[in-house]
């Protein structure tokens, strides 16, 4: 018996040796002549609530301020914002959404209420950013606006006057009112969110109590003038997919998506969420293998909603995403300002990769937050402004906006760590208007270079052209104000094609992004 179990361990002792000398096999098999979703450039929306330096200082100085500005807006800040074609930004909350009263907002700045922001380090609020420096700044980055309105709090009559206030073109109160602050014509206004987390900080209602409020609710957010508001209810988050089910099985008819959030905690609890700085590779493991959640949670709310709309027509609105860690040592209580990291870039192109696969429901989604606040795209440090790790990747990832999702077969590799494993290899393949097919493809191993192939079928495309390689030579590698191209992408010309199967070598810890035409 002891002789047998010997024999067995030395057989897996063998098995162990021998497969980590052979590499194992990347290959993606993509049907470049198939794809039926378009890849909807919402997908890569923004979100910036009234939260620690999100708004005040990270996107708006105001007109007067040492800090270079346009109309008020960091003149840095918008520059980097508008290189990224944002699609749309989601605004005001977030939790702040459900107090907030766009009355505080409108008028001149000197004589508007202060408030205070009581979910977010109860500071003062003192209102300067409101509907129309918003929707300017809407203007401004060429994005939609998504108004996120307040359920908790306010009444479906506070509701109805905002949406005129915005978008009625005729005579009435409301405009006049718009037009005596400096706005002529309506703005046209598309994504309406009617309510915020109601399941929590935006109320905490059950279930049915909600349902039964967006239906009254939606019910006065009225087209105006030729406006037509695309009406997302409020989804829960993760595996809450009782709530989904209870909300379409009421209101299915009378939206056009409901909401998802996930967040992605790396560390073992939300109350430890661990640090964004410094990590070593379990929290790095730990990480990417929690932003692989988001996957299986669209499923389960997918297939819910595909019990009361099979045809799809309600999207899934993953209208909040991103890494969650601890506030950086030093930071503003109630303000989540993290740094960003080789990690947190990879975690996105994951996230984007599982969002971009789901296209049949996702069709629109929100990273939290955009500057200065969660998984940024921006940090700043009174006049100074660094891009993020994870602002590459929102630019590498453009040339997917609007483009065919092409469908891939994708055999990877495993990344081991401490017994678990995850996927060495994620990818997005789409084909552009011009015909042009991109690839996007992420090595999520720490220490090893990942060979992959990409076998092409149904085209003939024979000719690549070269990208951008971000890469980093730390799991934790950050940019900071002292080196903010610590973390910036390189030029990539490293594929090779022949009789239509590409080849290449990805280094650790690394997204790439490069063409085939
Ligand atoms: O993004 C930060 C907060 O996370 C939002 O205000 C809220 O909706 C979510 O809980």
């Amino acid at each position: 018996m002891l002789a047998g179990k010997i024999i067995r361990s030395l057989l897996v002792f063998l098995f162990l040796c021998t497969s980590s000398l052979v590499a194992q096999q990347n290959r993606v098999i993509v049907n470049a002549d198939q794809g039926e979703y378009t890849i909807s450039r919402h997908i890569y929306g923004q979100f910036s609530e009234h939260l620690g330096r999100g708004i005040y200082e990270g996107i708006w100085v105001g007109e007067d301020s040492d800090i270079p500005n346009t109309e008020g807006y960091r003149t840095d800040v918008l520059k980097a914002l508008q290189e990224l074609e944002i699609p749309n930004i989601r605004w005001p909350g977030g939790c702040f959404a459900d107090e907030y009263d766009w009355r505080d907002g409108i008028g001149p700045r000197s004589e508007r209420p202060k408030t205070v922001n009581t979910h977010w380090g109860m500071v003062t609020e003192d209102n300067s950013f409101g509907t129309h420096e918003f929707l300017r700044l809407t203007e401004l980055l060429g994005a939609e606006p998504y108004i996120s309105a307040n359920v908790g709090s306010g009444t479906p009559a506070q509701m109805q006057d905002w949406v005129e206030y915005m978008t009625y073109a005729g005579e009435s109160d409301l405009a006049n009112l718009r037009r005596q602050n400096g706005r002529e014509e309506p703005w046209k206004i598309k994504f309406f969110g009617i309510g915020n987390e109601s399941w929590g900080c935006g109320g905490n209602m059950t279930a049915d109590y909600y349902a039964d409020l967006y239906r009254r609710y939606q019910t006065y957010a009225k087209d105006y003038s030729g406006n037509e508001l695309y009406k997302i209810a409020s989804g829960w988050s993760n595996a809450e997919y009782d709530w989904t089910e209870t909300v379409m099985r009421e209101a299915h008819d009378m939206m056009d998506a409901i909401s998802l959030h996930y967040y992605t905690v790396p560390g073992p609890s939300w109350e430890n969420k661990g640090p964004s700085t410094g990590f070593g590779e379990e929290l790095y493991f730990d990480g990417l293998k929690a932003s692989l959640e988001l996957d299986r949670y669209i499923e389960g709310h997918a297939t819910r909603m595909d019990k009361y709309d099979p045809e799809k027509r309600v999207a899934l609105a993953v209208d909040e995403w991103g890494v969650w860690t601890d506030p950086l040592p030093g930071s503003r209580s109630g303000f989540l300002y993290q740094q960003n990291s080789m990690r947190d870039a990879l975690i996105a192109s994951l996230s984007l990769d599982i969002l971009n696969a789901h296209s049949d429901r996702v069709r629109i989604a929100n990273i939290a937050q955009t500057v200065n606040v969660l998984q940024a795209m921006i940090l700043t440090d009174g006049p100074r402004m660094i891009k993020t790790p994870t602002y590459h990747v929102f630019h590498m990832y453009k040339v997917h906006h609007d483009a065919t999702l092409l469908p891939v077969k994708v055999t990877s590799a495993d990344y081991r760590y401490d017994g678990e494993s995850i996927p060495a290899i994620s990818t997005t393949v789409s084909r552009n208007k011009e015909g042009v097919i991109h690839i996007t493809a992420s090595n999520t191993h720490a220490s090893e270079s990942q060979e992959i192939t990409f076998d092409l079928r149904g085209t003939d495309i024979d000719r690549i052209i070269p990208g951008r390689l971000l890469t980093a030579d730390q799991i934790n590698a950050v940019n900071t104000f002292e080196d903010p191209d610590n973390v910036s992408p390189v030029m990539f010309d490293d594929a090779t094609i022949s009789n239509g199967t590409v080849s290449m070598t990805l280094p650790p810890r690394s997204i790439v992004v490069f063409g085939l035409q």
